[in-house]
């Protein structure tokens, strides 16, 4: 058996405890060595679940323990200096979506992992899918004039929760629509300047809560198409729409992250591939091998998600498009 990776995670609450590690735990070569949270009883019922050494102070565990790969699932606001001590220590890493909330830090990482040389892995485990593969394969050469996308829900958590402040999430199209920024990204190609309005509208008394209720964002992609992305937490009562929509010519593709619908019915037939690697196996069998093109997302082009929603949220702020100056 290949030698054991042995694995980190700053960060052990809900993405870490309910995908990431139990998706370990089944990958052959791993060895959960450490986890981290600041909330010591998670990090003790973390490591009684999933084998390893609690922490509540990453630096610590850092210097303390010999790690091959650091899982970084923080808060958009928590991300400190994890990213930066990996890197300057050899350490593979995975980073959780959205991976900063401000451009100047993204980069900093950005060139420490460059430097450093190691591998690293963001969570959009929607590149992942079959439907992925399919759309991207039947995309890369045909002209797209519109892409679509919406993500309507609700509000995660109570009133104490992260999420529902701007300052610490980055509001829902930076923290949760990240995924469909991506997925646009991927299938069709990079965004080079957006212009978006936010309000607050029908959740402003909504204790804590300062994201906006809804969203708009306007696309330019590099390829000429345009593009809209919207989103709403004011489904606070359950319910909720996604979708992700691309017009072509004479025919559009409407997608959800498990089935692609052709319109009109025949116009193209397009078969989804069987599954491949997920995205924890993936990044275990890219540090194995020294195979980096089995990963879909590295910190870069994660970087370049964020540039896009985070350019949107200066856009609503002052009235003017944004240019991405990563692309
Ligand atoms: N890829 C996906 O589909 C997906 C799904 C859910 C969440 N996420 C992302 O994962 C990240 C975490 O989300 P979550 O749902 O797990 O949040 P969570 O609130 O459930 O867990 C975050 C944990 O980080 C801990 N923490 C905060 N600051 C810390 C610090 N300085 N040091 C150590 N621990 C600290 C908290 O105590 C908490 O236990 C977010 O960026 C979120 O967007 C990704």
């Amino acid at each position: 058996m290949a030698k054991q990776v042995r694995v980190a995670f700053v960060g052990s609450g809900g993405i870490a405890t309910e995908a990431h590690l139990p998706s370990l735990k089944e990958i052959d070569g791993v060895e959960i060595v450490a986890l981290c949270d600041a909330q010591k009883e998670r990090a003790e019922a973390a490591c009684q679940q999933f084998g390893g050494r609690p922490y509540v102070d990453h630096r610590g565990m850092l210097d303390g323990e010999e790690i091959d790969a650091l899982f970084v699932c923080l808060p958009p606001d928590a991300h400190t200096d994890a990213e930066l001590m990996a890197a300057a220590k050899g350490i593979h890493l995975f980073v959780e979506k959205p991976v900063v909330l401000s451009m100047e830090k993204g980069r900093g990482i950005a060139e420490a992992i460059e430097k450093a040389g190691i591998i690293s892995s963001v969570g959009y485990q929607l590149r992942y899918t079959p439907v992925a593969d399919a759309a991207r394969a039947f995309l890369a050469d045909r002209a797209v004039a519109l892409v679509a996308g919406n993500r309507w829900g609700g509000i995660p958590g109570g009133p104490e929760h992260w999420w529902r402040v701007m300052e610490r999430s980055g509001g829902m199209l930076h923290e949760m629509a990240t995924h469909h920024v991506d997925f646009i990204r991927y299938l069709v190609g990079d965004v080079t300047r957006v212009c978006a309005r936010y309000s607050l509208n029908v959740l402003k008394n909504v204790e804590n809560l300062t994201v906006p209720d809804a969203q708009v964002m306007a696309m330019e992609l590099k390829n000429g198409a345009t593009g809209y992305f919207s989103t709403s937490c004011a489904l606070t009562k359950g319910g909720g729409w996604s979708s992700t929509d691309v017009i072509l010519r004479d025919m559009m593709l409407r997608m959800t992250f498990s089935e692609i619908q052709v319109v009109p019915e025949g116009a193209a037939e397009i078969k989804l591939p069987p599954p491949g690697m997920n995205i924890q196996q993936a990044f275990i069998h890219a540090i194995h091998t020294g195979d980096r093109s089995v990963i879909r997302s590295d910190y870069f082009d994660a970087l370049k998600t964020a540039e896009v929603t985070l350019g949107a949220n200066r856009s609503a702020v002052t009235g003017k498009p944004v240019e991405m100056e990563l692309v």
